[in-house]
């Protein structure tokens, strides 16, 4: 059974991500999420997760986390995501309130206890670094860390950057300079992770957990749609895919620096090493990741 802290900040993709987790319950146990600024504010993104835990009447432990990226102002991404980071759905009450523990406390107390801990980072890595920074002495009980973020190449948000690593790049480059056994989904290997939007047609009416997934995924879709796409990435789907399904991935390990300064903010340099302590995702089978994915949504559908 994997021991899994998802750390995020949703997020349409972090949304689906996180079913994709509550789906397979007999291999991940999910020990809490903490949540951090990025592609909202902290509140928003933490409102956004309690109020679809709770419409879903899943019980979970949410702690808060950073309020901003160590150096830069945080940078809300309203085009992706809406102006509440999460439009689409509408919710009208929670009963789920994040604990009295802030991310740190949370991370140092759930995994001083646990033997070994995989954790996601569906966002910025300012959580993270500030976890390793204050807490060296318990990092080794992190098995593995595994990122959405960077590219090898491309960028989404500059030229060569992605959003989570451009956001806050200080934290990222803590993490990676970090003794952590690092599994990174950058850009270009999301181009494999994406869902057909013709996917969600018989989603409307199915159940709780089908019309809240049409309404995330109607909203998240529009963006692609407008660029003429039949397809979406769902980035932050690919942390829990790989943990799943590695052997639908390939990538090779590298060496990650990241870039600091304004012009090129949060670009990731891959040095290409065997030793290097982090596996960069390349390629996904495209047909597999949507099919498992479908067939999570069902199994959630069972469980809840
Ligand atoms: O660049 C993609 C990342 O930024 C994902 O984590 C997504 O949730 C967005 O906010
Ligand atoms: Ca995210």
């Amino acid at each position: 059974m994997y021991k899994v802290i998802i750390d995020c900040d949703p997020g349409h993709d972090d949304i689906m991500a996180i079913f994709c987790a509550l789906a397979n319950k007999e291999k991940i146990d999910i020990l809490g999420y903490t949540t951090v600024c990025g592609n909202n504010l902290l509140d928003k993104v933490t409102d956004n997760l309690c109020n679809v835990l709770s419409f879903l009447n899943i019980e979970a432990m949410v702690a808060k986390g950073a309020h901003k990226p160590l150096f830069y102002d945080s940078e809300p991404q309203p085009i992706a995501h809406g102006e509440s980071g999460l439009d689409g759905p509408v919710f009208t009450y929670s009963n789920l309130k994040p604990i009295n523990l802030n991310a740190n406390d949370f991370l140092y107390n759930t995994i001083s206890k646990e033997e070994k801990v995989i954790l996601f980072g569906l966002g910025p890595l300012t959580n993270i670094a500030s976890f390793i920074q204050k807490h060296p002495d318990i990092i080794s009980k992190i098995d593995k860390l595994i990122i959405m973020g960077g590219s090898i190449y491309k960028g989404n948000i500059l030229e060569e950057s992605e959003f989570n690593i451009y956001c806050d790049p200080h934290s990222a480059k803590i993490v990676f300079d970090s003794s952590l056994d690092i599994i990174l989904a950058p850009l270009e290997v999301c181009d494999f992770c994406t869902l057909h939007h013709n996917i969600i047609e018989d989603f409307k009416d199915k159940s709780k957990l089908f019309q809240l997934t049409y309404e995330i995924l109607e909203f998240y879709f529009r963006y692609s749609k407008r660029k003429g796409d039949i397809k979406s990435p769902v980035f932050d789907l690919a942390v829990p895919m790989y943990l799943l399904h590695p052997e639908i991935f390939e990538g090779k390990n590298a060496f990650v620096d990241i870039i600091l300064d304004q012009d090129k903010r949060g670009k990731t340099i891959i040095n290409y090493n065997e030793k290097g302590n982090t596996l960069v995702l390349d390629k996904c089978d495209n047909h597999l990741f949507e099919q498992y994915f479908l067939n999570d949504l069902n199994t959630l559908e069972k469980l809840l």
